[in-house]
């Protein structure tokens, strides 16, 4: 579909809209609208918008379709398959500004928010309340709500509370063409037609704008306690993931960091773990209503861990203890990419698979003369796959990445498992999509984008080639 310009009728038109101070041409201005966390790649907009409510982002939703300029929709920018670049340039719809928490409901345990809100500010506030919202993508202090909508956000905490999508009542989204739709409802029950909200959770900003969210909400439990347990293996660690859900210990995080993915970390922070020359360390959370019950699952995990010939397990009890492990955990992404230009996969297996996915992965990037660092979500057998250009010219690295890539995702599809667990498709794992789905399967996703955008404007050149 040849898509318009943004002449500067449309610029005046979209000011009239918005106000002066939130519509910005000037580069400068939209510098940091032309990239989100993904590599290193750059698409600048036309123009960025920056609504207020849902009446503007209809207006300029409306006025886009009357035109034919593609719109992209971004939250917070920190996305890693480049679900918020706006390839083909047009208008850059930046939900920054709509980041009021509406409603925080103790009774019927929900919050009702704008998109814009920031996870964390999000989980704070429910916090003040009595109130847990558990997703916690690693991002969290600068990601939003809405981007975790978009993208179905992950994080460790989805061991034990499930992902974004399981957190979501209803939704209000601006349609392609500007109408406003309420998905879902505040009740935990509800069979009203088709299941609406489930289809906008993960559709990557490419079927509507969500401007309004209600999430679910529970107790938050008051006591938490986190293990860093380091192994000899991998072979060790993994199989002590396994057993530890299958004797029925619910942990609340369950992470996995092999050698070359902790030493990146406490690099980067400057910290210490013991034995951080272990191949494979994890970090597992427990948390609960009944401090013994924690106490004595987390007693139990160590004591498994050691049947299974760990080299050490370290108790963090005290918050702050616990704060320096995670702040390790979650520098992985950020420390990595400090190293070396990259490229992130985000394979998921099932759980007792990811021993067999990190060999694989070793045989094959030797194989392809290339390197990774792995480290991820081991509790939902979701482990990121980073490739490294290190010192690697860049026709090698050209060469060399796609045929990599394509064998790791063979192997993930070959053990049952998916290519993204938690970042999207994007614009960065579109080549790989058909290793994952079917023709059949492509097809009917390709049937709901064009019935719910026929004109092909919201994020174009996203999850589809
Ligand atoms: C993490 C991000 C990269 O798990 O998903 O650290
Ligand atoms: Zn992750």
């Amino acid at each position: 579909m040849p898509y318009k310009p943004v002449d500067s009728e449309t610029v005046a038109a979209l000011r009239s809209v918005c106000g002066d101070a939130y519509v910005m041409t000037d580069r400068p201005g939209m510098e940091p609208f032309s990239h989100d966390y993904t590599e290193d790649l750059v698409f600048y907009p036309e123009v960025v918008v920056r609504p207020r409510t849902t009446a503007e982002v209809q207006a300029v939703m409306r006025l886009a379709y009357a035109r034919d300029i593609p719109v992209t929709p971004r939250g917070g920018g920190t996305g890693l398959s480049g679900g918020a670049l706006p390839i083909h340039g047009g208008i850059l719809l930046s939900i920054d500004r709509m980041n009021a928490i509406l409603e925080i409901d103790t009774e019927n345990m929900m919050g009702v928010l704008e998109p814009g809100v920031i996870t964390q500010v999000y989980q704070e506030a429910v916090e003040a309340q009595g109130l847990f919202y558990p997703p916690d993508p690693a991002s969290k202090g600068s990601c939003t709500m809405g981007g975790n909508v978009a993208e179905c956000a992950g994080g460790p905490r989805a061991a034990k509370y499930g992902v974004t999508r399981d957190w979501i009542y209803a939704l209000d989204v601006v349609m392609p063409d500007g109408r406003l739709v309420r998905t879902g409802s505040q009740c935990l029950k509800d069979v009203t037609g088709y299941n609406l909200t489930q289809l906008f959770v993960g559709s990557e900003g490419t079927l509507g704008v969500v401007t309004q969210i209600t999430t679910r909400l529970m107790t938050l439990p008051p006591f938490r306690q986190t293990l860093l347990i380091a192994f000899a293996t991998m072979e060790q660690a993994l199989a002590t993931v396994v057993e530890i859900f299958r004797r029925g210990y619910q942990p609340s995080a369950c992470e996995f960091m092999e050698r070359a993915a902790i030493q990146v970390a406490i690099a980067q922070k400057g910290a210490k773990v013991p034995h951080a020359d272990a191949e494979a360390q994890l970090l597992i959370e427990v948390d609960g209503f009944d401090l013994d019950l924690v106490e004595n699952t987390l007693l139990a995990i160590g004591e498994l861990a050691m049947e299974n010939e760990a080299v050490e397990v370290t108790v963090a009890q005290q918050p702050g203890q616990q704060k320096t492990l995670w702040d390790i955990r979650r520098a992985c992404g950020e420390a990595v990419k400090s190293i070396s230009i990259y490229k992130e996969e985000d394979a998921v297996v099932p759980r007792k698979h990811i021993v067999t996915l990190m060999r694989g992965v070793q045989a094959i990037t030797k194989e392809h003369g290339i390197t990774a660092i792995c480290y991820g979500h081991a509790g939902d057998g979701n482990i990121h796959i980073n490739i490294l250009k290190m010192d690697m010219t860049d026709h090698d690295w050209n060469e060399r990445l796609p045929g990599g890539i394509t064998a790791i995702f063979e192997l993930v599809v070959s053990l049952g498992g998916r290519i993204s667990g938690e970042h999207g498709i994007g614009y960065t794992q579109r080549p790989y999509l058909p290793i994952a789905l079917s023709s059949d399967e492509l097809d009917v996703m390709r049937q709901i984008k064009a019935a719910l955008d026929p004109k092909g404007l919201l994020n174009p050149d996203k999850i589809f080639i």
